[in-house]
């Protein structure tokens, strides 16, 4: 606790000290980019080179040429010429260096103000019932030199910048192969599969299913090929960092996930976070007023909180926005920090948990998936597969992620939901059997 008391403390200082520097180094590109203009107004709107005599050179040489012909007063002037061009030449980088300060300074600004008006230039607010807060953050410039590789591969793969993204080691092979088959009979081309070993991408380049594998000398690699499944979560922070930065809208998606339509058509894009959840009703997926009681406070005894069950951290959207990018940090920083902690209640706490004392919250915007079209296998295995009326709705993708027996119930949901099979969901059990570890 201790140490998740200082780090968002030292997080914010560190914060506070490179926006400083920025404004430093902003104001100081201002006023030499000023002084500059005002010394020599000519210089700073026209490019020459340091053999295109300045005009105090110029004068130099037909004031010289004009008294005194002799060949010794010339080698002089040429020595004069040459040693001024040496300086035009030292004033012409110093002057490209302020150029470019100022040009800096010029977009920052561009950026802040384009921030301002993203906001509304209007500050008052509008009649009851009209006004909306903003929820859908601007997306960060691309950085391609963060991963060259990676970007060719998803200029090449994504649609309209975005992509369903699977983190895969040899270990899930078999679920690996029902999901991207799914995938392909629904005909969404812009998936790629994260291999964590060379086997899992030889088995996706012979399927044809477009594979990144990372340099293995990336240093956080070596947890994928042993690692075990929160091992590899932790990785997947860290790798999905790269695609945002590239400027890439990504759906993170388990391999325990059958799919039976493009989720791409049922995205709403207006937040930060776009998570199925595992709830299972309108309450436990949406949210509700959970009330405690306590007899003993008397007329007080009611207590009421708030309660939303898990967004799933194994198939959410995300997009590429400052948020977002915290968000994944926030949460590779804590896995590293305390291997015991489980990804998905990380991530959540992260999300939703507010801003208090010695904490700064994430202020990041959130959407719940509908649950009966991003369906998590209890809503399928105890309500949907009971109920006649439900039974005929088809969702988008259904998450094996209540249940250990995943590969067999995976082959059940594409036999029900693809090849009509009425009763092939029938004989597996509600839940499975506890089984401590
Ligand atoms: C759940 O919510 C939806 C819309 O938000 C509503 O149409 C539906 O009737 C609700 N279901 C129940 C059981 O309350």
């Amino acid at each position: 606790m201790a140490d998740h008391r200082d780090g968002p403390l030292m997080r914010d200082k560190s914060k506070e000290n490179v926006q400083c520097q920025i404004t430093l180094a902003i104001v100081i590109g201002i006023v030499l980019g000023c002084v500059f203009a005002f010394l020599y107004p000519y210089e700073l709107f026209t490019y020459y080179s340091p053999f295109q005599d300045q005009p105090f050179g110029k004068t130099n040489l037909k004031a010289g040429s004009s008294s005194c012909e002799s060949s010794e007063r010339i080698g002089v002037l040429k020595l004069e010429i040459a040693s001024l061009s040496e300086k035009n030449a030292e004033l012409n980088i110093k002057l490209k260096f302020l150029r470019k300060q100022l040009r800096l300074a010029e977009q920052g600004r561009d950026y802040a103000q384009k921030q301002v008006m993203a906001l509304g230039e209007n500050h008052k607010a509008g009649p009851f019932n009209t006004v909306k807060g903003l929820r859908t953050n601007p997306t960060v410039f691309p950085d391609e030199s963060v991963n060259p590789r990676l970007a060719k591969i998803l200029e090449e793969v994504a649609v309209h910048k975005e992509i369903i993204v699977a983190i895969a080691n040899s270990k899930v092979q078999s679920m690996l192969e029902v999901w991207f088959t799914s995938i392909k009979k629904v005909g969404i081309p812009n998936h790629l599969v994260v291999a964590l070993d060379d086997h899992i991408e030889s088995i996706c380049k012979s399927n044809g299913v477009p594979v990144y594998k990372r340099d293995p000398d990336e240093g956080i690699d070596s947890i994928g090929k042993t690692g075990d499944n929160h091992a590899v979560s932790g990785l997947k922070f860290r790798i999905l960092r790269e695609f945002l930065q590239l400027g890439y809208s990504v759906l993170v998606s388990d391999v325990d996930i059958v799919y039976l339509q493009n989720p791409f058509d049922y995205l709403y894009r207006d937040s930060d976070v776009e998570s199925m959840s595992d709830g299972y009703n309108n309450k436990t997926a949406y949210g509700f007023d959970d009330v405690f009681d306590e007899p003993a406070m008397g007329w007080a005894r009611y207590a009421h909180t708030m309660r939303i069950w898990a967004y799933n951290s194994g198939f959410f959207y995300i997009r590429p926005t400052l948020p977002s990018i915290e968000l994944l940090d926030r949460v590779a920083s804590r896995l590293s920090k305390d291997p015991d902690s489980w990804d998905q209640a990380v991530f959540n706490e992260e999300l939703f948990y507010p801003s208090h004392p010695g904490y700064d919250g994430l202020h990041a915007s959130k959407r719940t998936l509908d649950f009966y079209l991003f369906m998590n296998s209890k809503v399928l295995f105890k309500m949907v597969r009971k109920d006649a009326r439900l039974k005929k709705l088809k969702p988008v993708i259904v998450h094996v992620n209540y249940h250990p027996d995943k590969l067999p119930r995976m082959n059940a949901i594409v036999d029900f939901y693809v090849n009509g099979k009425q009763d092939a969901l029938e004989p597996f059990p509600v839940g499975s059997v506890w089984q401590k570890k």
